[in-house]
């Protein structure tokens, strides 16, 4: 389904803020949270895309809070996906009656489209043949706007993450179907760790956590902020609580955060 969607108050830009594992459970940084929907809040986004691992375990009680919690994101749109966490324990089945899922957004000049990668009880994850057609028959349908897709898993390994195994394990085909489908941005989560890739053309965003206190090779809790304006897409990582970075800085800074 195809759903319509125009940014209001805003002419010709488009502010996304791409959040990511928010991981409600033992682990999860409420003051962090807490502090992160002020922010978000104030810089007034279009739309909030939260890229999985809202809960820890999958368990009812986390996707309950989570659920009630993003709630108080202000943008006009939000789009939830899963991740590998919120789908143990069985929680694909209340994961999709809290969040639903929606496949396509329209916007202004661009297209979102989510997968679907978290599997039950497994943590690897995969696009799959079919829903890699249905991606690739999307793509072709449209020229001359921007194109993005979000998906929890990562489809390139991401340095300072230890031994990496849990790529999507059809990363080859999909990566394929997203140059010659030319897509323009890709936005990943799963790793706890903020990184960003140029490959033949588009660009690949991997959000940080939002609050969870398990970090990888960058120490703070993160998101993305990205501007679409005209041809242009201006991406920063902002730290909750701290300072705006280019993906550039990121190498210096990711010492930084120690022992805050
Ligand atoms: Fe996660
Ligand atoms: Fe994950």
């Amino acid at each position: 389904m195809i759903e319509q969607w125009r940014p209001v108050g805003r002419i010709g830009m488009t502010r996304i803020v791409h959040a990511s594992d928010l991981h409600f459970g033992p682990q999860f940084q409420r003051d962090a949270f807490d502090l992160a929907v002020e922010e978000i809040n104030s810089l007034d986004p279009d739309l909030v895309v939260i890229t999985g691992d809202l809960s820890e375990d999958g368990l009812i009680s986390q996707l309950r809070g989570a659920r009630d919690a993003i709630k108080r994101f202000s943008a006009e749109e939000l789009v939830v996906l899963s991740g590998n966490h919120d789908y143990r324990s069985t929680g694909y089945l209340p994961f999709k009656r809290f969040f639903g899922f929606r496949r396509i957004l329209e916007g202004d000049g661009f297209v979102l489209i989510s997968l679907s990668t978290a599997r039950p009880d497994r943590d690897e994850g995969e696009v799959g043949y079919r829903q890699g057609l249905w991606l690739e028959r999307e793509l072709s349908k449209r020229r001359g706007i921007r194109k993005i897709v979000a998906m929890h898993h990562h489809l390139l390994p991401i340095p300072d993450t230890g031994p990496d195994r849990l790529t999507i394990i059809d990363a080859g085909d999909v990566l394929q179907t997203l140059i010659e489908g030319g897509v323009d941005l890709l936005l990943c989560g799963h790793r706890h760790r903020p990184w960003r890739w140029s490959i033949e053309g588009m660009e690949i965003v991997h959000a940080g956590s939002l609050s969870s206190a398990r970090l990888r090779g960058f120490f703070a809790n993160s998101y993305n902020v990205i501007d679409l304006k005209g041809g242009e897409a201006r991406i920063r990582l902002k730290v909750v609580g701290g300072e705006e970075l280019d993906f550039k800085e990121l190498k210096r800074a990711r010492v930084d955060y120690l022992g805050i």
